[in-house]
């Protein structure tokens, strides 16, 4: 489908906090939680309504309406985490499902070790949202773990985003978006996104 790269003042802005390396735990937090909430107005603007009347204090009116089934939020733990209040705070309607996959440090492969979905995730478009694309190997695999459960309309949701691992998404999932606050130079040779902004897990949970 497509790369959409959201490059808003306030989102750059924001991401410069990100990417310093002074930034403390929970100014890194709020910022990454703002950054999700601006990118969700884009993410979510193709999203179904349901015409319904509404009656304003003058006369009946047309409204629209989110369907009831709208979205489901697929955050990638560990830190996926680090978007969902963002989202949510902007479609509160929507459920919320866990796909926990790591990156093995020394293959860089992905590792599966948990997963719950909502029971009706088949019925709703799933933001699947992880701030961090680089290889591509865990955003891979949680969109092949979506679509065996029978989802069928998927958009992926990240902070920063390497060119190798675009690149590798579109190829093996060329029906799902990409949407990025930014495009990244590419890849060190561990396998971290330059300039980047670091583990963004550790970042969000202070782990290091
Ligand atoms: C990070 C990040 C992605 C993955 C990206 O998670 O949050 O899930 O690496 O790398 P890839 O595109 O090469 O797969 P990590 O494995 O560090 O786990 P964490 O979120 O628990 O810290
Ligand atoms: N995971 C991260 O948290 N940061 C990177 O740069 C690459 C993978």
């Amino acid at each position: 489908m497509a790369v959409i790269e959201i490059n808003h003042p306030l989102i750059q802005h924001k991401m410069t906090y990100l990417r310093n390396k002074d930034t403390d735990t929970k100014t890194f937090r709020e910022n990454l939680n703002e950054i999700a909430k601006l990118m969700t107005y884009e993410v979510t603007k193709s999203l179904p309504v349901d015409e319904v009347i509404v009656e304003t204090p003058l006369m009946k009116t047309t409204g629209h309406v989110l369907q009831d089934k709208a979205i489901a939020v697929v955050p990638i733990l560990r830190a996926g985490l680090g978007m969902v209040d963002g989202i949510v705070s902007l479609v509160p309607t929507a459920k919320i499902g866990h796909i926990g996959v790591y990156r093995n440090e020394e293959t860089l492969e992905p590792t599966y070790y948990y997963c719950k979905l909502p029971v009706d995730i088949q019925e709703r478009k799933v933001i699947l949202v992880d701030p961090m694309l680089a290889t591509g190997g865990s955003a891979i695999y949680a969109i092949d773990y979506l679509k065996n459960a029978g989802v069928k309309d998927i958009v992926f949701m990240c902070l920063v985003a390497a060119p190798e691992g675009i690149a590798k998404v579109l190829q093996t999932h060329p029906d799902v978006s990409i949407y990025t606050a930014k495009i990244d130079q590419g890849l060190n040779e561990h396998g971290y996104i330059y300039p980047g902004l670091g583990d963004c897990g550790d970042r969000i949970f202070g782990t290091k």
